[in-house]
């Protein structure tokens, strides 16, 4: 395989989609670094059995949000990583980190976006009786679940449909999705003009 760039990972849970993009074939990027803000993420164990260097940057530790970004930054910035992918990463990082690496920090978000931001997007999105959610892979900003968006799932909502139910519908599409938009990304193939992204 072809390694074009090396990315960073941040991820705060189960690290599926990380484990997706550990395992997909031709990704044209290289997991270099695993960061966690959570010791007990299984994401990190998912990093260690890949062979993938990890670290833990606690929240618990950090006396503000500027400081516990700089702490991630300093770990993004030691490692060759040349873009950030969050993957179920459940802090907002501060502007610094966004700066440093502008329209090369991307997210996965499990709604529609501009629909239900933030941490129950998949609750919210029941309690609205949407018919149609999804997932969103977009730039980050300084915006929570706001930069200019890359790419969209759309997945119905059933009737009989529960948060567990429904998410695991749309992890289905994100583990596909995810993969597909970082290895675009990787091989130059995503452009950004304001809020428009193209695909070539
Ligand atoms: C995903 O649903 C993602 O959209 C959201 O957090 C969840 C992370 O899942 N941001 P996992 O840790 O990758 O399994």
């Amino acid at each position: 395989m072809e390694v074009v760039i090396n990315i960073a990972v941040l991820a705060s849970g189960s690290g599926t989609n990380l484990q997706a993009l550990i395992d997909a074939p031709d990704l044209g990027a290289d997991v270099c670094l695993v960061v966690s803000d959570r010791p007990d993420a299984a994401a990190l164990g998912r990093a260690e059995t890949a062979g993938i260097a990890h670290r833990i940057v606690p929240w618990a530790e950090f006396d503000s949000r500027a400081d516990f970004t700089k702490a991630i930054l300093g770990e993004i910035e030691t490692s060759d990583a040349e873009a950030v992918v969050l993957a179920g990463f459940m802090r907002v990082l501060s502007g610094e980190l966004i700066a440093a690496y502008r329209e090369r920090v991307l997210n996965i978000h499990p709604s529609l976006l501009p629909a239900f931001p933030g941490a129950h997007a998949v609750q919210h999105a029941l309690d609205h009786g949407v018919k149609l959610t999804g997932v969103t892979v977009h730039f980050v900003d300084e915006e929570v679940d706001h930069g200019p968006i890359i790419a969209q799932r759309a997945v119905p909502v059933l009737p009989d449909d529960d948060v567990a139910s429904l998410h695991a519908r749309i992890q289905v599409e994100e583990h596909e999705l995810y993969p597909r938009v970082v290895g675009a990304f990787a091989r130059g193939q995503i452009s950004v003009e304001g809020r428009k992204v193209r695909w070539e």
